[in-house]
């Protein structure tokens, strides 16, 4: 291994893992195209350990489900560098394309992963699903298709979730609704210029429908912070949403999430997709 290689693998780091996800090349070198792949990981790691470290200490914890887990990436590396050395807690994939899992699955049994499961379960189906506990410490969420980002948020709140870590993808809901009143919209308020051309629809709709989790997060409990996920320069969806649990609910968040469901005319929006407004 090149000492250049050496410095960005962590010690007891699992070189076989690497070379499954192609990091390493089969002779153990950084694979060129994926060191940054690698550095946007631990870049995310390092923000969720700090996250797991603040957990109590159990048996069986910290748990945690990682929706629109794709081929799991994130899913491995906190095993091999948080779980695998502690020898406690729970990783849950939840995966709706089939050949993903099976392959997670395959990978975590040939590296004796054994306290990773991967579920072939949309996000919506998660949580009722039984293979699940009752509480979940941290959901996240990485650029978990449309509305999955949504339903990673329901069942983290059915979850109790101490913590959840969302990067939100694409998200064609909240626009298709802008378009379809976007006539009525456009005689009512000047404001609708902002999403006249088809481009801003798409990307107020996306921009609205972060803010609107925001607010029902913090209705729901959450305190919750929005920054930009460093190194994540490629893609142009690179808003990570953190929202930790504190138990106060605001009311000030609630009235203002339908305050902008009405002035926005999305008003149809609350009971799908934030039932549990106070
Ligand atoms: C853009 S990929 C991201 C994969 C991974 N999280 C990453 O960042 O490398 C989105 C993944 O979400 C999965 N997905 C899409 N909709 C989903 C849903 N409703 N529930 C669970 N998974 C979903 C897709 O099959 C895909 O693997």
């Amino acid at each position: 291994m090149k000492p250049d290689d050496a410095l960005e693998l962590r010690p007891g780091q699992s070189t076989e893992l690497l070379k499954e996800l192609h990091i390493l090349t089969r002779e153990g070198r950084i694979n060129q195209d994926s060191r940054r792949k690698l550095k946007q990981v631990y870049h995310l790691y390092q923000f969720i350990e700090k996250l797991l470290l603040e957990l109590p200490a159990a048996p069986d914890r910290p748990t945690l489900a990682d929706h629109g887990a794709g081929k799991s990436y994130l899913g491995f590396i906190l095993y091999d560098l948080f779980f695998r050395p502690r020898g406690c807690g729970h990783i849950y994939g939840v995966e709706t394309r089939s050949e993903l899992v099976e392959r997670s699955r395959a990978l975590a049994a040939r590296l004796g992963f054994e306290r990773m499961s991967f579920l072939n379960l949309s996000a919506a189906a998660a949580a009722d699903e039984t293979a699940l506990p009752d509480t979940i410490d941290v959901v996240t969420a990485l650029h978990a298709c449309d509305t999955a980002t949504d339903d990673a948020i329901a069942f983290g709140l059915r979850k109790k979730a101490r913590f959840m870590v969302l990067v939100p993808c694409c998200q064609a809901e909240l626009a298709a609704c802008l378009r379809q009143n976007k006539a009525l919209s456009l005689s009512r308020t000047p404001l609708a210029e902002l999403w006249r051309h088809p481009l801003h629809t798409r990307e107020l709709g996306s921009q609205i429908t972060n803010v609107l989790r925001c607010l029902y997060l913090e209705a729901s409990g959450y305190q919750v912070t929005v920054t930009e996920l460093v190194g994540w320069e490629h893609s142009l969806k690179n808003e990570l949403i953190l929202a930790r649990w504190t138990g106060q609910r605001r009311h000030s968040a609630a009235q203002r999430l339908r305050a902008l469901l009405a002035e926005f005319g999305l008003e149809s929006l609350e009971a799908r997709r934030y039932p549990g407004l106070p």
